[in-house]
């Protein structure tokens, strides 16, 4: 695992929205998920800047987006469907064939999740994964006590995911499952990317870095990823030298 620390959320986000662009440069068929949040959207903004300007052509990857609140419909603001919609398909015109993200309003989850996780065999496996981290540890909707062998799954939301997770809707809204791509999808893709900005990450960076490796502290399987990248600015990075 590598640390990256950047003087802000814009040269950070910068740097991972390069990422993107360069794979696709050189593998115009890659395997991209994404994460949606707070942490991600410069990410996303500063790609379509890119992207539209230098004419990359971004109608031959597969893009996956990471997870998705059970129950929560695709109009809600709230929902990563909605995020990804506004932030990247819409102004990248991606197409339906491209696009993987998870029916939070299906009656078989179970199926969306083999359906994903067959799509992601079937491609070759993920090229590049670009993941935020929650003030539990968790990565996605892998919270505290998940195992690191999961792919694709249902989960129980965990308490500190269900109040924090208020701040993408515009009512309280209830919160129980998420649906996911699982660890096992992080430790077998080629490339990972852990993004975290601004002082209230600061703890959970530190935990992320130098705690043990426990599933308690899901973000803590970073340590173990030969080809992971822990992305920081220099707030997120302010407890590392205590
Ligand atoms: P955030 O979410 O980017 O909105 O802080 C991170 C997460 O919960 O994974």
């Amino acid at each position: 695992m590598e640390l990256k620390i950047y003087k802000d959320h814009q040269t950070l986000s910068d740097a991972a929205a390069n990422e993107i662009i360069e794979l696709i440069k050189i593998k115009p068929k890659a395997v991209i998920c994404l994460a949606s949040g707070e942490t991600p959207k410069l990410t996303c903004q500063l790609l379509v800047k890119k992207a539209l300007k230098d004419k990359i052509d971004m109608s031959q990857f597969t893009f996956i987006g990471l997870d998705e609140w059970v129950g929560i419909s695709p109009s809600n603001e709230g929902s990563c469907f909605y995020f990804f919609q506004k932030e990247l398909i819409e102004p990248l015109g991606f197409n339906n064939e491209q696009t993987h993200l998870f029916d939070a309003l299906s009656n078989n989850l179970e199926e969306q999740c083999r359906k994903m996780d067959q799509l992601i065999f079937e491609k070759g496996g993920i090229d590049l994964m670009i993941v935020g981290i929650g003030m539990n540890g968790h990565i996605g909707f892998n919270e505290p006590g998940v195992s690191f062998d999961n792919y694709s799954h249902v989960i129980d939301l965990d308490e500190t995911t269900v109040t924090v997770g208020q701040k993408y809707f515009k009512t309280a809204t209830a919160l129980q499952k998420g649906i996911t791509l699982g660890l096992k999808h992080l430790r077998e893709a080629r490339k990972v990317l852990l993004l975290a900005n601004g002082a209230k990450k600061a703890g959970v960076i530190k935990q992320t870095m130098k705690d043990n490796v426990t599933n308690k502290f899901p973000a803590s399987i970073m340590q173990t990823l030969p080809n992971g990248v822990v992305m920081v600015d220099k707030e997120a990075a302010s407890l590392l030298n205590e």
